[in-house]
Protein backbone atom coordinates (compact mmCIF):
# COMPACT_ATOMS: atom_id res chain seq x y z
CA UNK A 1 0.00 0.00 0.00
CA UNK A 2 1.66 3.75 -0.63
CA UNK A 3 1.84 5.87 1.83
CA UNK A 4 -1.33 8.02 2.90
CA UNK A 5 -1.14 11.39 2.02
CA UNK A 6 -1.92 14.59 3.72
CA UNK A 7 -0.93 18.03 3.65
CA UNK A 8 0.76 18.69 6.70
CA UNK A 9 -0.11 22.40 6.59
CA UNK A 10 -4.17 21.31 6.75
CA UNK A 11 -3.81 19.45 10.06
CA UNK A 12 -4.76 21.07 13.61
CA UNK A 13 -1.84 20.55 14.70
CA UNK A 14 0.43 22.92 12.07
CA UNK A 15 -1.98 25.48 12.34
CA UNK A 16 -1.26 25.24 16.34
CA UNK A 17 2.27 25.63 15.80
CA UNK A 18 1.91 28.07 13.46
CA UNK A 19 0.43 30.10 16.11
CA UNK A 20 2.56 28.79 19.15
CA UNK A 21 5.74 29.76 16.86
CA UNK A 22 4.55 33.38 16.94
CA UNK A 23 4.01 33.52 20.71
CA UNK A 24 7.26 31.74 21.55
CA UNK A 25 9.47 33.41 19.05
CA UNK A 26 10.94 35.43 21.90
CA UNK A 27 11.66 32.64 24.37
CA UNK A 28 15.24 31.94 25.83
CA UNK A 29 16.63 28.49 26.11
CA UNK A 30 18.05 30.08 28.92
CA UNK A 31 14.74 31.21 30.76
CA UNK A 32 13.61 27.74 29.53
CA UNK A 33 16.22 26.02 31.90
CA UNK A 34 16.14 28.81 34.85
CA UNK A 35 12.16 27.91 35.10
CA UNK A 36 12.60 24.49 34.82
CA UNK A 37 15.07 22.93 37.36
CA UNK A 38 14.08 19.42 35.54
CA UNK A 39 14.23 20.34 31.78
CA UNK A 40 17.79 18.64 30.88
CA UNK A 41 16.41 15.46 32.21
CA UNK A 42 12.77 15.67 31.05
CA UNK A 43 14.63 16.52 27.72
CA UNK A 44 16.94 14.00 27.23
CA UNK A 45 16.42 9.97 26.48
CA UNK A 46 19.00 6.92 26.50
CA UNK A 47 19.11 4.67 24.30
CA UNK A 48 21.52 1.89 24.17
CA UNK A 49 25.11 3.95 24.79
CA UNK A 50 23.44 6.68 23.39
CA UNK A 51 22.60 9.73 25.63
CA UNK A 52 20.86 12.53 23.42
CA UNK A 53 20.09 15.78 25.14
CA UNK A 54 17.76 17.82 23.13
CA UNK A 55 17.48 20.27 26.21
CA UNK A 56 19.08 23.05 24.45
CA UNK A 57 16.61 23.34 21.98
CA UNK A 58 14.02 25.85 21.46
CA UNK A 59 11.36 23.65 22.63
CA UNK A 60 8.71 24.01 25.51
CA UNK A 61 6.15 20.77 26.19
CA UNK A 62 3.83 22.58 24.31
CA UNK A 63 5.73 22.38 21.18
CA UNK A 64 6.98 18.76 21.55
CA UNK A 65 3.49 17.60 22.19
CA UNK A 66 1.91 19.72 19.02
CA UNK A 67 4.82 18.25 17.23
CA UNK A 68 4.39 14.70 18.43
CA UNK A 69 0.44 15.41 17.34
CA UNK A 70 1.69 16.70 13.84
CA UNK A 71 3.70 13.17 13.62
CA UNK A 72 0.22 11.51 14.59
CA UNK A 73 -1.83 13.22 12.13
CA UNK A 74 0.36 12.45 9.28
CA UNK A 75 0.14 9.20 10.15
CA UNK A 76 3.43 8.59 10.65
CA UNK A 77 3.05 5.20 12.75
CA UNK A 78 1.46 3.53 9.74
CA UNK A 79 4.32 5.12 7.21
CA UNK A 80 6.86 3.23 9.32
CA UNK A 81 4.77 -0.10 9.02
CA UNK A 82 4.83 0.63 5.38
CA UNK A 83 8.32 1.14 5.12
CA UNK A 84 9.72 -1.96 6.94
CA UNK A 85 6.60 -4.50 5.87
CA UNK A 86 8.35 -3.26 2.39
CA UNK A 87 5.23 -1.31 0.96
CA UNK A 88 6.36 0.40 -2.46
CA UNK A 89 6.68 3.07 -1.25
CA UNK A 90 9.07 4.90 -3.30
CA UNK A 91 5.63 5.73 -5.93
CA UNK A 92 7.25 7.52 -8.97
CA UNK A 93 9.81 4.02 -9.09
CA UNK A 94 7.39 1.31 -8.15
CA UNK A 95 9.69 0.22 -5.81
CA UNK A 96 9.98 -0.87 -1.80
CA UNK A 97 12.61 1.00 0.20
CA UNK A 98 14.03 -1.65 2.30
CA UNK A 99 17.61 -0.98 3.11
CA UNK A 100 17.16 -1.88 6.73
CA UNK A 101 16.41 -5.84 5.11
CA UNK A 102 20.05 -5.56 4.39
CA UNK A 103 20.87 -5.10 8.31
CA UNK A 104 18.28 -7.80 9.38
CA UNK A 105 18.88 -10.65 11.28
CA UNK A 106 19.14 -14.07 9.45
CA UNK A 107 15.38 -15.44 11.07
CA UNK A 108 13.67 -11.99 10.14
CA UNK A 109 11.16 -12.81 7.16
CA UNK A 110 10.91 -9.82 5.00
CA UNK A 111 8.21 -10.77 1.69
CA UNK A 112 8.64 -9.14 -1.47
CA UNK A 113 7.33 -10.39 -4.74
CA UNK A 114 6.86 -14.14 -2.94
CA UNK A 115 10.77 -13.87 -1.53
CA UNK A 116 12.11 -13.81 1.63
CA UNK A 117 14.90 -11.00 0.84
CA UNK A 118 16.84 -11.75 3.86
CA UNK A 119 17.48 -15.44 3.11
CA UNK A 120 18.70 -13.81 -0.47
CA UNK A 121 20.47 -10.54 1.77
CA UNK A 122 22.77 -13.38 3.23
CA UNK A 123 23.29 -15.32 0.36
CA UNK A 124 25.36 -12.29 -0.15
CA UNK A 125 26.43 -11.97 2.87
CA UNK A 126 28.31 -15.19 2.73
CA UNK A 127 29.34 -14.47 -0.36
CA UNK A 128 31.55 -11.26 0.85
CA UNK A 129 32.48 -13.00 3.85
CA UNK A 130 34.53 -15.48 1.90
CA UNK A 131 35.47 -12.66 -0.90
CA UNK A 132 37.27 -10.48 2.13
CA UNK A 133 38.46 -14.00 4.10
CA UNK A 134 40.48 -15.13 0.84
CA UNK A 135 41.73 -11.38 -0.08
CA UNK A 136 42.57 -10.23 3.76
CA UNK A 137 43.97 -13.48 4.11
CA UNK A 138 46.07 -13.28 1.08
CA UNK A 139 45.08 -17.04 -0.34
CA UNK A 140 43.13 -15.12 -2.83
CA UNK A 141 46.31 -13.81 -5.73
CA UNK A 142 46.66 -11.43 -8.10
CA UNK A 143 47.57 -12.33 -11.59
CA UNK A 144 51.24 -12.96 -10.65
CA UNK A 145 50.58 -14.45 -7.58
CA UNK A 146 51.11 -11.65 -5.21
CA UNK A 147 48.40 -11.01 -2.44
CA UNK A 148 46.87 -7.70 -2.75
CA UNK A 149 47.98 -4.79 -1.01
CA UNK A 150 45.57 -2.38 -2.43
CA UNK A 151 41.68 -1.65 -3.16
CA UNK A 152 40.14 0.77 -5.40
CA UNK A 153 36.26 1.53 -5.11
CA UNK A 154 35.56 3.48 -8.28
CA UNK A 155 31.68 4.63 -7.70
CA UNK A 156 29.83 7.61 -7.38
CA UNK A 157 27.65 9.34 -4.64
CA UNK A 158 25.67 6.35 -2.61
CA UNK A 159 28.26 3.97 -4.15
CA UNK A 160 31.44 6.39 -3.12
CA UNK A 161 29.91 8.38 -0.28
CA UNK A 162 28.62 5.63 2.60
CA UNK A 163 32.03 3.02 2.17
CA UNK A 164 34.64 5.44 1.98
CA UNK A 165 32.76 7.60 5.49
CA UNK A 166 32.96 3.97 7.01
CA UNK A 167 36.23 3.40 5.63
CA UNK A 168 37.68 6.50 7.27
CA UNK A 169 35.36 6.55 10.30
CA UNK A 170 36.55 2.72 10.95
CA UNK A 171 40.42 3.58 10.93
CA UNK A 172 41.05 2.59 13.76
CA UNK A 173 39.85 -1.23 13.19
CA UNK A 174 41.72 -1.19 9.91
CA UNK A 175 43.70 -3.97 8.65
CA UNK A 176 46.61 -3.86 6.24
CA UNK A 177 45.17 -3.19 3.50
CA UNK A 178 44.72 0.19 1.76
CA UNK A 179 41.85 1.58 0.62
CA UNK A 180 41.65 4.29 -2.20
CA UNK A 181 38.27 5.84 -3.44
CA UNK A 182 38.07 6.85 -7.16
CA UNK A 183 34.62 9.08 -8.03
CA UNK A 184 34.90 11.56 -10.18
CA UNK A 185 35.42 12.10 -13.70
CA UNK A 186 37.98 14.47 -12.82
CA UNK A 187 40.45 12.41 -14.99
CA UNK A 188 43.01 13.81 -11.95
CA UNK A 189 41.50 11.97 -9.27
CA UNK A 190 41.73 8.33 -10.89
CA UNK A 191 45.60 9.13 -11.99
CA UNK A 192 46.58 10.56 -8.87
CA UNK A 193 45.10 6.96 -7.36
CA UNK A 194 46.54 5.16 -10.13
CA UNK A 195 50.14 6.19 -9.55
CA UNK A 196 50.98 5.20 -6.54
CA UNK A 197 49.68 1.61 -7.58
CA UNK A 198 50.89 -1.76 -8.29
CA UNK A 199 48.93 -3.72 -11.09
CA UNK A 200 50.24 -6.60 -9.35
CA UNK A 201 48.50 -6.37 -6.10
CA UNK A 202 45.52 -4.11 -6.52
CA UNK A 203 42.07 -4.95 -6.71
CA UNK A 204 39.20 -2.73 -8.44
CA UNK A 205 35.48 -2.81 -7.45
CA UNK A 206 33.55 -1.60 -9.82
CA UNK A 207 30.48 -0.31 -7.63
CA UNK A 208 27.20 1.13 -9.75
CA UNK A 209 23.80 0.49 -8.58
CA UNK A 210 22.13 1.07 -12.54
CA UNK A 211 26.12 0.42 -13.87
CA UNK A 212 25.45 3.33 -16.26
CA UNK A 213 27.05 6.32 -14.66
CA UNK A 214 29.26 8.14 -17.00
CA UNK A 215 31.75 8.54 -13.75
CA UNK A 216 31.97 4.96 -12.89
CA UNK A 217 32.10 3.46 -16.07
CA UNK A 218 34.85 6.31 -17.18
CA UNK A 219 37.25 5.94 -14.49
CA UNK A 220 36.71 2.08 -14.66
CA UNK A 221 38.00 2.08 -18.36
CA UNK A 222 40.50 4.31 -17.61
CA UNK A 223 41.88 2.07 -14.46
CA UNK A 224 41.01 -1.11 -16.99
CA UNK A 225 43.50 0.41 -19.51
CA UNK A 226 46.28 1.03 -16.70
CA UNK A 227 46.47 -2.48 -15.43
CA UNK A 228 46.59 -3.68 -19.22
CA UNK A 229 49.29 -1.73 -19.92
CA UNK A 230 51.41 -4.45 -17.93
CA UNK A 231 48.78 -7.51 -17.51
CA UNK A 232 46.70 -9.68 -20.00
CA UNK A 233 43.34 -9.33 -20.95
CA UNK A 234 43.40 -13.35 -19.10
CA UNK A 235 44.46 -11.55 -16.20
CA UNK A 236 41.56 -8.60 -15.66
CA UNK A 237 38.98 -11.10 -14.02
CA UNK A 238 41.14 -11.64 -10.99
CA UNK A 239 41.77 -7.90 -10.38
CA UNK A 240 38.12 -6.63 -11.58
CA UNK A 241 34.71 -7.24 -9.52
CA UNK A 242 31.59 -5.26 -9.64
CA UNK A 243 28.27 -4.44 -7.27
CA UNK A 244 25.87 -3.93 -8.82
CA UNK A 245 22.02 -4.35 -9.65
CA UNK A 246 22.47 -4.61 -13.04
CA UNK A 247 24.28 -7.68 -13.76
CA UNK A 248 23.65 -7.65 -17.61
CA UNK A 249 25.27 -4.26 -18.12
CA UNK A 250 27.75 -5.33 -15.72
CA UNK A 251 28.67 -8.36 -17.98
CA UNK A 252 28.37 -6.72 -21.21
CA UNK A 253 30.33 -4.29 -19.83
CA UNK A 254 33.20 -7.71 -19.53
CA UNK A 255 32.87 -8.30 -15.46
CA UNK A 256 32.73 -12.22 -15.30
CA UNK A 257 29.12 -13.03 -13.57
CA UNK A 258 30.67 -14.74 -10.98
CA UNK A 259 33.00 -11.68 -9.68
CA UNK A 260 29.60 -9.85 -9.69
CA UNK A 261 27.89 -8.73 -6.31
CA UNK A 262 24.03 -8.38 -6.39
CA UNK A 263 22.53 -5.93 -5.26
CA UNK A 264 18.41 -4.77 -5.73
CA UNK A 265 16.01 -2.61 -6.85
CA UNK A 266 14.88 -1.85 -3.48
CA UNK A 267 17.74 -0.28 -2.36
CA UNK A 268 18.46 2.90 -3.05
CA UNK A 269 22.02 4.37 -3.76
CA UNK A 270 22.28 6.38 -0.55
CA UNK A 271 20.86 3.83 1.88
CA UNK A 272 23.11 1.17 -0.22
CA UNK A 273 26.35 0.93 2.16
CA UNK A 274 25.07 -1.97 4.28
CA UNK A 275 24.89 -4.36 1.15
CA UNK A 276 27.73 -5.63 -1.08
CA UNK A 277 28.66 -1.43 -1.84
CA UNK A 278 29.83 -2.12 1.18
CA UNK A 279 32.28 -4.26 0.42
CA UNK A 280 35.79 -2.02 0.18
CA UNK A 281 35.12 -0.71 3.63
CA UNK A 282 34.50 -4.95 4.90
CA UNK A 283 37.73 -5.57 3.15
CA UNK A 284 39.39 -2.40 4.99
CA UNK A 285 37.93 -3.18 8.59
CA UNK A 286 37.55 -7.19 7.98
CA UNK A 287 34.00 -9.21 7.54
CA UNK A 288 33.27 -9.45 11.56
CA UNK A 289 33.62 -5.72 11.63
CA UNK A 290 31.35 -4.72 8.79
CA UNK A 291 28.76 -7.22 10.48
CA UNK A 292 28.89 -5.53 13.99
CA UNK A 293 28.23 -2.46 11.61
CA UNK A 294 25.35 -4.11 10.32
CA UNK A 295 23.95 -5.38 13.97
CA UNK A 296 24.37 -2.17 15.31
CA UNK A 297 21.95 -0.37 12.04
CA UNK A 298 19.67 -3.56 12.84
CA UNK A 299 19.37 -2.33 16.80
CA UNK A 300 18.56 1.51 15.44
CA UNK A 301 15.69 -0.32 13.39
CA UNK A 302 13.88 -1.72 15.96
CA UNK A 303 14.05 1.09 18.29
CA UNK A 304 12.44 3.09 15.76
CA UNK A 305 10.29 0.60 14.79
CA UNK A 306 9.20 -0.66 18.03
CA UNK A 307 9.68 2.70 20.22
CA UNK A 308 6.95 4.95 20.95
CA UNK A 309 6.87 8.63 19.71
CA UNK A 310 7.65 10.35 22.19
CA UNK A 311 10.80 8.55 22.98
CA UNK A 312 11.87 7.69 19.45
CA UNK A 313 15.38 9.01 18.74
CA UNK A 314 14.82 9.46 14.67
CA UNK A 315 11.09 10.64 15.51
CA UNK A 316 12.76 13.33 17.70
CA UNK A 317 15.22 14.32 15.58
CA UNK A 318 13.08 14.90 12.35
CA UNK A 319 10.63 16.59 14.32
CA UNK A 320 12.88 19.77 15.35
CA UNK A 321 13.96 19.55 11.87
CA UNK A 322 10.11 20.54 10.71
CA UNK A 323 9.78 22.85 13.85
CA UNK A 324 12.89 25.14 13.42
CA UNK A 325 12.31 24.71 9.33
CA UNK A 326 9.26 25.32 9.06
CA UNK A 327 7.73 27.38 11.58
CA UNK A 328 11.67 29.01 13.01
CA UNK A 329 12.54 29.83 9.60
CA UNK A 330 16.18 27.93 9.51
CA UNK A 331 16.98 26.80 6.66
CA UNK A 332 20.11 24.70 7.36
CA UNK A 333 21.38 22.21 9.68
CA UNK A 334 24.75 21.75 11.17
CA UNK A 335 26.37 18.19 12.10
CA UNK A 336 29.21 18.49 13.89
CA UNK A 337 31.31 15.19 15.11
CA UNK A 338 33.84 15.87 17.59
CA UNK A 339 36.01 12.73 16.58
CA UNK A 340 38.40 13.55 13.37
CA UNK A 341 37.30 9.80 12.62
CA UNK A 342 34.02 11.17 11.69
CA UNK A 343 35.36 13.38 8.88
CA UNK A 344 33.53 12.30 5.99
CA UNK A 345 29.98 11.93 7.77
CA UNK A 346 28.45 15.46 7.09
CA UNK A 347 29.02 14.96 3.51
CA UNK A 348 27.98 11.07 3.50
CA UNK A 349 24.78 12.70 5.11
CA UNK A 350 24.32 15.65 2.67
CA UNK A 351 23.26 13.31 -0.35
CA UNK A 352 21.06 10.83 2.33
CA UNK A 353 19.60 14.13 3.89
CA UNK A 354 19.69 16.44 0.44
CA UNK A 355 18.82 13.81 -2.44
CA UNK A 356 16.01 12.42 -0.50
CA UNK A 357 14.28 15.38 0.74
CA UNK A 358 15.32 18.34 -1.44
CA UNK A 359 11.66 18.17 -3.27
CA UNK A 360 9.44 20.89 -4.46
CA UNK A 361 6.33 18.51 -5.20
CA UNK A 362 4.04 16.70 -2.69
CA UNK A 363 2.95 13.26 -3.26
CA UNK A 364 0.17 13.78 -5.17
CA UNK A 365 2.56 15.64 -7.56
CA UNK A 366 1.15 19.57 -6.83
CA UNK A 367 3.85 22.26 -5.33
CA UNK A 368 4.72 22.35 -2.16
CA UNK A 369 3.28 25.94 -0.32
CA UNK A 370 5.89 25.01 2.78
CA UNK A 371 9.89 24.40 3.13
CA UNK A 372 11.15 20.73 3.03
CA UNK A 373 14.60 19.85 2.88
CA UNK A 374 17.38 21.85 4.48
CA UNK A 375 20.81 22.14 4.10
CA UNK A 376 22.84 19.34 5.79
CA UNK A 377 26.77 20.72 6.04
CA UNK A 378 29.44 20.06 8.89
CA UNK A 379 32.81 19.31 9.77
CA UNK A 380 34.42 17.69 12.77
CA UNK A 381 35.05 19.83 16.25
CA UNK A 382 37.22 21.61 16.95
CA UNK A 383 38.38 22.36 13.56
CA UNK A 384 34.59 23.51 12.48
CA UNK A 385 34.86 26.44 15.67
CA UNK A 386 38.16 27.72 14.44
CA UNK A 387 36.41 28.06 10.50
CA UNK A 388 32.54 29.04 11.08
CA UNK A 389 31.11 28.89 14.51
CA UNK A 390 31.95 32.84 14.65
CA UNK A 391 28.55 32.89 12.08
CA UNK A 392 26.79 30.53 14.50
CA UNK A 393 27.72 32.35 18.16
CA UNK A 394 27.23 35.91 16.23
CA UNK A 395 26.27 35.55 12.53
CA UNK A 396 22.32 36.67 11.48
CA UNK A 397 21.42 33.18 10.52
CA UNK A 398 19.31 30.25 12.73
CA UNK A 399 21.56 27.13 12.58
CA UNK A 400 20.96 24.20 14.70
CA UNK A 401 23.50 21.76 15.12
CA UNK A 402 23.95 18.23 16.20
CA UNK A 403 27.14 17.94 18.88
CA UNK A 404 28.18 14.23 18.51
CA UNK A 405 30.63 13.01 21.16
CA UNK A 406 32.66 10.13 22.39
CA UNK A 407 33.38 9.32 25.87
CA UNK A 408 36.29 7.20 25.86
CA UNK A 409 38.92 7.49 23.37
CA UNK A 410 39.69 4.95 20.97
CA UNK A 411 43.99 5.66 21.39
CA UNK A 412 43.15 6.23 25.24
CA UNK A 413 44.96 9.96 24.99
CA UNK A 414 42.55 10.83 27.98
CA UNK A 415 44.42 14.54 27.97
CA UNK A 416 43.53 15.06 24.23
CA UNK A 417 40.62 13.75 24.85
CA UNK A 418 39.11 16.17 27.82
CA UNK A 419 40.44 18.91 25.26
CA UNK A 420 38.56 17.69 23.19
CA UNK A 421 35.60 17.39 25.38
CA UNK A 422 36.07 20.26 27.25
CA UNK A 423 35.63 21.97 23.91
CA UNK A 424 32.37 19.84 22.93
CA UNK A 425 30.38 20.86 26.01
CA UNK A 426 31.46 24.54 26.27
CA UNK A 427 30.56 24.96 22.44
CA UNK A 428 26.88 23.84 23.48
CA UNK A 429 26.86 26.14 26.77
CA UNK A 430 28.35 28.99 24.84
CA UNK A 431 26.06 28.70 21.85
CA UNK A 432 22.84 28.13 24.28
CA UNK A 433 23.70 30.73 26.89
CA UNK A 434 25.72 33.47 24.78
CA UNK A 435 26.52 36.58 27.05
CA UNK A 436 24.83 39.48 27.84
CA UNK A 437 25.47 43.19 27.75
CA UNK A 438 26.69 42.73 31.78
CA UNK A 439 28.69 39.85 31.46
CA UNK A 440 30.66 41.03 28.24
CA UNK A 441 31.29 44.68 30.47
CA UNK A 442 32.24 43.38 33.61
CA UNK A 443 34.90 40.93 31.70
CA UNK A 444 35.86 44.41 29.65
CA UNK A 445 36.17 45.88 33.24
CA UNK A 446 38.02 43.51 34.62
CA UNK A 447 40.94 43.78 31.53
CA UNK A 448 41.09 47.07 32.92
CA UNK A 449 39.51 48.82 29.82
CA UNK A 450 38.41 52.52 30.29
CA UNK A 451 35.11 53.12 29.81
CA UNK A 452 35.10 55.00 26.34
CA UNK A 453 36.84 51.53 25.21
CA UNK A 454 34.54 49.55 27.07
CA UNK A 455 31.52 51.39 25.36
CA UNK A 456 33.24 50.91 21.86
CA UNK A 457 33.60 47.34 22.34
CA UNK A 458 30.55 46.36 23.96
CA UNK A 459 28.29 45.19 20.68
CA UNK A 460 31.10 43.27 19.20
CA UNK A 461 31.49 41.16 22.44
CA UNK A 462 28.07 40.15 23.22
CA UNK A 463 26.59 36.58 22.18
CA UNK A 464 22.98 36.63 21.84
CA UNK A 465 22.52 32.75 22.64
CA UNK A 466 19.89 30.95 21.97
CA UNK A 467 21.50 29.19 19.25
CA UNK A 468 19.83 25.42 19.63
CA UNK A 469 22.17 22.54 19.20
CA UNK A 470 21.06 18.60 20.33
CA UNK A 471 24.02 16.42 21.94
CA UNK A 472 24.75 13.00 20.92
CA UNK A 473 27.00 11.73 23.62
CA UNK A 474 27.69 8.03 22.43
CA UNK A 475 30.14 5.88 24.85
CA UNK A 476 32.69 5.02 22.07
CA UNK A 477 32.70 4.94 18.18
CA UNK A 478 32.84 1.18 17.62
CA UNK A 479 31.35 -0.53 14.40
CA UNK A 480 28.21 -1.35 15.97
CA UNK A 481 27.57 2.75 17.49
CA UNK A 482 28.52 4.09 14.28
CA UNK A 483 25.99 1.54 12.60
CA UNK A 484 23.28 2.64 14.70
CA UNK A 485 24.12 6.40 14.15
CA UNK A 486 23.91 5.85 10.54
CA UNK A 487 20.67 4.11 10.88
CA UNK A 488 19.30 6.85 13.07
CA UNK A 489 20.07 9.75 10.65
CA UNK A 490 18.59 7.36 7.69
CA UNK A 491 15.57 7.58 9.96
CA UNK A 492 15.29 10.74 10.31
CA UNK A 493 15.34 11.12 6.57
CA UNK A 494 12.17 9.18 6.37
CA UNK A 495 10.63 10.58 8.74
CA UNK A 496 11.10 13.86 7.25
CA UNK A 497 9.88 13.22 4.20
CA UNK A 498 6.74 11.75 5.87
CA UNK A 499 5.59 14.83 7.57
CA UNK A 500 6.29 16.50 4.50
CA UNK A 501 4.44 14.90 2.29
CA UNK A 502 6.96 14.25 -0.24
CA UNK A 503 8.92 10.96 -1.73
CA UNK A 504 12.11 10.66 -0.22
CA UNK A 505 13.79 7.46 -2.38
CA UNK A 506 13.27 8.94 -5.99
CA UNK A 507 15.50 11.63 -6.58
CA UNK A 508 15.07 13.08 -10.66
CA UNK A 509 16.34 16.49 -10.05
CA UNK A 510 19.98 14.81 -10.60
CA UNK A 511 18.64 14.08 -14.08
CA UNK A 512 18.62 17.18 -16.25
CA UNK A 513 22.38 17.90 -15.61
CA UNK A 514 23.30 14.45 -16.47
CA UNK A 515 21.23 14.82 -20.05
CA UNK A 516 22.41 18.13 -20.98
CA UNK A 517 26.08 16.94 -19.92
CA UNK A 518 25.74 13.86 -22.59
CA UNK A 519 24.46 16.63 -25.31
CA UNK A 520 27.34 18.82 -24.33
CA UNK A 521 30.61 16.59 -24.49
CA UNK A 522 29.08 15.35 -28.27
CA UNK A 523 29.80 19.04 -28.77
CA UNK A 524 32.31 19.56 -27.37
CA UNK A 525 33.74 15.76 -28.97
CA UNK A 526 32.52 16.59 -32.58
CA UNK A 527 33.76 20.54 -31.96
CA UNK A 528 30.21 21.13 -33.37
CA UNK A 529 28.46 23.44 -30.33
CA UNK A 530 24.76 23.57 -30.57
CA UNK A 531 22.40 25.97 -29.70
CA UNK A 532 22.06 26.96 -26.19
CA UNK A 533 21.43 30.54 -24.57
CA UNK A 534 24.45 33.16 -24.55
CA UNK A 535 26.17 32.43 -21.63
CA UNK A 536 26.92 28.85 -21.86
CA UNK A 537 27.56 28.92 -25.81
CA UNK A 538 30.62 31.31 -25.06
CA UNK A 539 31.75 29.26 -22.11
CA UNK A 540 31.90 26.36 -24.66
CA UNK A 541 33.32 28.33 -27.04
CA UNK A 542 36.09 29.51 -24.63
CA UNK A 543 36.85 26.29 -23.76
CA UNK A 544 37.00 25.17 -27.00
CA UNK A 545 39.05 28.42 -27.82
CA UNK A 546 37.24 29.29 -30.65
O1 LIG B 1 23.18 10.96 -9.69
C1 LIG B 1 22.67 10.51 -8.50
C2 LIG B 1 22.79 9.03 -8.33
O2 LIG B 1 21.82 8.37 -9.05
C3 LIG B 1 22.75 8.67 -6.86
O3 LIG B 1 21.46 8.54 -6.39
C4 LIG B 1 23.57 7.43 -6.82
O4 LIG B 1 24.00 7.17 -5.52
C5 LIG B 1 24.68 7.80 -7.76
O5 LIG B 1 24.05 8.54 -8.77
C6 LIG B 1 25.44 6.65 -8.35
O6 LIG B 1 24.61 5.77 -9.04
P1 LIG B 1 25.06 4.31 -9.45
O7 LIG B 1 25.33 3.54 -8.20
O8 LIG B 1 23.91 3.74 -10.22
O9 LIG B 1 26.29 4.44 -10.29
Amino acid sequence: MPLQQTNPTATNAWKQLEQLCKKEATLHCKELFATDPSRAKRLSREWGDFFVDFSKNRITEESVNLLLQLAEEMSLDDAIKKFFEGDVINQTEGRAVLHTALRAKKDEVIWQDGVNVVDEVHQVRNKIKEFCVGIISGSTKGYTGKAFTDVVNIGIGGSDLGPFMVTEALAFYKNHLTLHYVSNIDGDHVHEALKQLDPETTLFIIVSKSFTTQETLGNATTSKNWFLQTAGQEDVPKHFIAVSSNVEKAVAYGIKPDNIFPMWDWVGGRFSLWSAVGLSAALGIGYENFEKLLDGANAMDRHFKETELENNLPVLMALLTVWYNNFLGAETEAIIPYTQYLHRFSAYLQQGFMESNGKRVDRAGLPVTYQTGTVIWGEPGTNAQHAFFQLIHQGTKLIPADFIGFRTSLHGDQEHHDKLMANFFAQTEALMNGKTKEEAASELELSNNTAETIEALLPFKIFPGNNPTTTILIEKLTPHSLGALIAMYEHKIFVQGVLWNIFSFDQWGVELGKQLATTILAEIQTKNTGSHDSSTSQLIHKFLNK
